[in-house]
C-alpha cells in the first residue's frame, strides 16, 4: 500500500493503494465518487471518462500512482456546466449509465473547441459507447451545450 494524495474536484484528497490500481477505483471506492462508471474495465467504453488537467482521460485504465499531481475531475465536480443543462433541456439519458462519461467528454471536447461540427462532435465522442443508442441526441445536446457556453442561450 502507498499513500496517494490526489486533486480531486478542487480537494486534496488522501488514498491508500497499490499504485497499479486503476484511478477508477480510488474514485468509487475510496473516495465514494460514484459518476465514473465501470463498464468494460480496459479502457473502450468511455464510461468512466473523467477528466485529468482538462483533458479527457479513462480512470479504468490510468494508475493511481500516474495521476501526480493532475487536476481529476469527476462528473460529481461540474457545477451546472453547460453540458449538463443540455442534457437536461433535451433529455438525453435513457438508461443513463454512460451519461457521466459522455458528459465528460462533452466537457473536454468544448474546452478545446467551442463551436464543434457533428464530424468533430462525432470524432470526439466516437469511443463513447450508448447501448441505448441515443447517440442523436447526444449529438443534439453537444450542440446546445456548446451554445449555452458561448452564451447563445
Ligand atoms: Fe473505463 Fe470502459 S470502464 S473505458
Amino acid at each position: 500500500m502507498t499513500r496517494y494524495r490526489l486533486h480531486v474536484n478542487g480537494s486534496r484528497r488522501e488514498v491508500d493503494l497499490p499504485g497499479d490500481t486503476p484511478l477508477l477505483w480510488a474514485l468509487r471506492e475510496q473516495l465514494g465518487l460514484t459518476g465514473p462508471k465501470y463498464g468494460c474495465g480496459v479502457g473502450a467504453c468511455g464510461a468512466c471518462t473523467s477528466l485529468v488537467d482538462g483533458a479527457a482521460v479513462r480512470p479504468c485504465v490510468t494508475p493511481v500512482s500516474e495521476v501526480g499531481r493532475g487536476r481529476v475531475t469527476t462528473i460529481e465536480g461540474l457545477s451546472d456546466h453547460p453540458a449538463q443543462r443540455a442534457w437536461r433541456e433535451l433529455d438525453v439519458a435513457q438508461c443513463g449509465y454512460c451519461q457521466p462519461g459522455q458528459i465528460m467528454t462533452t466537457v473536454a471536447l468544448l474546452a478545446r473547441d467551442p463551436d464543434p461540427d457533428d464530424a468533430r462532435i462525432d470524432e470526439a465522442l466516437r469511443d463513447n459507447v450508448c447501448r441505448c443508442g441515443t447517440y442523436t441526441r447526444i449529438r443534439s445536446a453537444v450542440r446546445r451545450a456548446a451554445r449555452l457556453a458561448r452564451g447563445e442561450g
